[in-house]
């Protein structure tokens, strides 16, 4: 971790800001809510913008920072944006045609990180999510070996600076990894983390690959109700992150994003409203006490 630019170094020397405003955002939020966010996160010293393709919003949160720059805030370099390719364009020749169109619906001609949002081959063509008749996925068979080589020449092509990987395990970082005539390791795995799901044999394998893990949920996810069962506990509910936020005189959301950082995590954090946004943007600030508590934390959550 560098410390005064409060930025972690990639293993391609590139160095990625430890926090990131998510701005994923679910069906029943307008995109404008997506451009808001993004100007608020921006104007709060967010410098880190995690999107995607898949999120539907990457014309606003290109008009969220085409608009900062504009204004004087903030330039271009200043800014690590991070977009996602989506699974329904896995094939090689595919993987450069979803970044252009990324990169054309952000109105930028780079992205500093373009990552593989999900192992996960899809039928291509214009849904996102393609099903059948009956509702069932339809799914493609696709070397995800290929693909790396593909996001491998995005980036000899300027297109994207650094490449990276999205949701995968061990058994899949590794058929990358140990891919004859690998160009470029991963520089990160994005995935789900949090103090329920804390990822630390995968956190350990990506540590001693000199790959970065960035999490995101890192606040316990938006909790959306297609995805998450609604009577399961919220982490920032949870009890020793609000007794520890009270012995702190913080928040049980900063207690949340410290506990990543401290344990060489990049966070992400997600929020369209200001007060959240200006308090998240605080993990940086004033003196944290060691990570001691922090490693209590940790084993706390491992044994849930
Ligand atoms: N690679 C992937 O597959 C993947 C998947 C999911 C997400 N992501 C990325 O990760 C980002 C973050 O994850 P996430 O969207 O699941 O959400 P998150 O960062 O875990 O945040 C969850 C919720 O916490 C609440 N919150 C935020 N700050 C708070 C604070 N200071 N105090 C109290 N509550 C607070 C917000 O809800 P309220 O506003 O209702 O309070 C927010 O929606 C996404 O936006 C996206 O960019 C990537």
């Amino acid at each position: 971790m560098d410390s005064r630019h409060q930025r972690v170094k990639l293993n391609d020397g590139h160095f990625i800001p430890a926090l990131g405003y998510g701005t994923y955002k679910p069906d029943e939020i307008p995109k404008t809510e997506s451009l808001k966010g993004t100007k608020l996160a921006i104007d709060a010293g967010f410098h880190h913008i995690d999107t995607a393709y898949a999120y539907q919003v990457e014309e606003e949160v290109g008009q969220a920072i085409k608009s900062k720059i504009a204004e004087g805030r903030v330039k271009r370099e200043d800014i690590f944006l991070t977009s996602k390719l989506w699974c329904t364009f896995l094939r090689p020749n595919m993987v450069q045609h979803n970044l252009k169109t990324s990169l054309n619906k952000l109105g930028l001609d780079y992205i500093d990180l373009y990552v593989i949002h999900y192992p996960v081959p899809m039928k291509p063509g214009e849904e996102l999510f393609p099903t059948d008749e009956k509702g069932k996925t339809l799914f493609d068979t696709v070397d995800i070996c290929a693909t790396w080589e593909a996001m491998e020449n995005c980036k000899d092509e300027g297109l994207a600076k650094s490449i990276g990987v999205s949701n995968f395990n061990r058994r899949q970082l590794e058929m990358i990894l140990n891919k004859p005539g690998l160009k470029y390791k991963p520089v990160c795995n994005q995935v789900e983390c949090h103090p329920y799901f804390n990822q630390s044999k995968l956190l350990d394998f990506c540590k001693s690959n000199d790959i970065i893990l960035v999490a995101y949920g890192a606040l316990g996810t938006q909790r959306d109700k297609k995805w998450v069962n609604q009577s399961s506990p919220a982490v920032l509910d949870d009890p020793v992150l609000c007794a520890m936020a009270k012995k702190y005189k913080r928040t049980p959301a900063l207690i949340a994003l410290r506990y990543q950082l401290q344990r060489g995590v990049v966070a992400l954090a997600q929020s369209f409203k200001e007060k959240e946004i200006k308090e998240n943007s605080q993990v940086m600030v004033g003196l944290w006490p060691s990570e001691l508590f922090l490693i209590i934390l940790h084993m706390y959550a491992s044994l849930k």
